[in-house]
């Protein structure tokens, strides 16, 4: 049986990824300093420890007292916005905490790496669906951390270590009776579902004038389980000393307005939506092109309404408790 070192295990997509890990049969241990993670939504299986990575001693001990087979990298800030806000932030916690793991990795001999990145290093792409190829041209500092860890991750194989770099297009859904819950949400589909539980008045839909059919961005949704199952992949494929960076998406796009259309459907709410000037730094669309990871067989299974259904799910459960 092998043991996953997940960092950040406590974060939206992180805690999806330790359920499947744990009923895949993997030990699992998390460290997650819970500046954002939620405690709560981690099986009771996992060995959790409360930790920052900034603190290189305590990790280096971590690794010390288990025998750890492989490392799946979660922890960091995802804010793009906040990251043209407070880079120094995002430098600090994205890439120099994410150093100490490595170094942490380098001293134990744990040599597998899977690491969460993002359609954020691309930018704004001029071809779509996007291939890994595109260029790297991140708007934002957030991207930019991503892209500079990538590049670092890149240059480990110096200490015959190897990784896996998944670039996330826009994660959503629920499962396993967790769900994401970011504070604050800034979120599309959780933003939308709080009008239809009564949290907020109405969603604003953020530009309407973007060269698309109806005037709103467009995004790529990628199931949670998917993301998850992605990660599982990715570890099998590292066993097999298979490395890269790779997509992971649908290839499918839906607008905001697309989307608030199925959040209506699904909740049998009205939701009112307010049009508003554009986000500063939002690209009209970014779809990804997933063939390079579905060659080792792995493929999206949830549909958009799938996504919308099981975040509702949750979101609604969450109202009533
Ligand atoms: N949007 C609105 N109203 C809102 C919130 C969002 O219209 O209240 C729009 C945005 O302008 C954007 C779309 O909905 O066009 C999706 O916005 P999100 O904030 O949900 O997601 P982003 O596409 O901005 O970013 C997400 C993650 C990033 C990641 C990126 C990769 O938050 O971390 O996907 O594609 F880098």
């Amino acid at each position: 049986m092998q043991t996953v070192l997940v960092t950040g295990g406590a974060g939206y997509i992180g805690s999806h990824t330790c359920h499947m890990l744990i009923e895949n049969g993997y030990n699992v241990i998390v460290i997650d300093s819970l500046e954002n993670g939620h405690r709560e939504h981690l099986p009771e299986q996992v060995r959790f420890y409360k930790e920052d990575l900034n603190n290189f001693e305590k990790i280096n001990t971590i690794f010390e007292g288990n025998e750890i087979d492989a490392v799946i990298h979660f922890a960091g800030y995802i804010e793009a916005g906040e990251s043209m806000q407070d880079p120094i932030k995002f430098f600090q916690n994205n890439v120099s905490n994410s150093i100490n793991l490595i170094k942490a990795m380098k001293n134990n001999n744990v040599r597998n790496i899977v690491f969460s990145s993002s359609a954020g290093v691309y930018g704004q792409p001029e071809e779509m669906p996007i291939k890994e190829t595109a260029k790297k041209k991140p708007t934002n500092y957030y991207g930019l951390t991503k892209l500079m860890f990538e590049q670092i991750l890149d240059s480990a194989k110096v200490y015959n270590m190897q990784s896996i770099c998944l670039r996330y297009f826009n994660a959503a859904g629920a499962g396993y009776n967790i769900g994401e819950k970011h504070n604050p949400e800034t979120h599309l589909i959780p933003l939308i579902l709080q009008v239809a539980t009564g949290e907020r008045n109405n969603i604003k839909i953020f530009g309407t004038d973007y060269p698309t059919p109806d005037g709103t961005c467009i995004r790529d949704y990628i199931h949670v389980l998917d993301l998850a199952k992605a990660h599982i992949k990715a570890l099998h494929l590292l066993d097999r000393n298979i490395k890269g960076k790779f997509n992971v998406g649908t290839g499918k796009g839906n607008s905001v307005k697309e989307i608030i259309n199925i959040c209506r459907e699904v909740t049998q709410h009205t939701i009112p939506a307010e049009e508003c000037p554009r986000r500063e730094g939002d690209p009209p669309e970014l779809v990804a092109d997933s063939n390079k990871f579905k060659e080792f067989d792995w493929q999206p299974e949830h549909s958009i309404r799938d996504i919308i259904q099981s975040a509702w799910d949750w979101h609604s459960l969450q109202k009533q408790t």
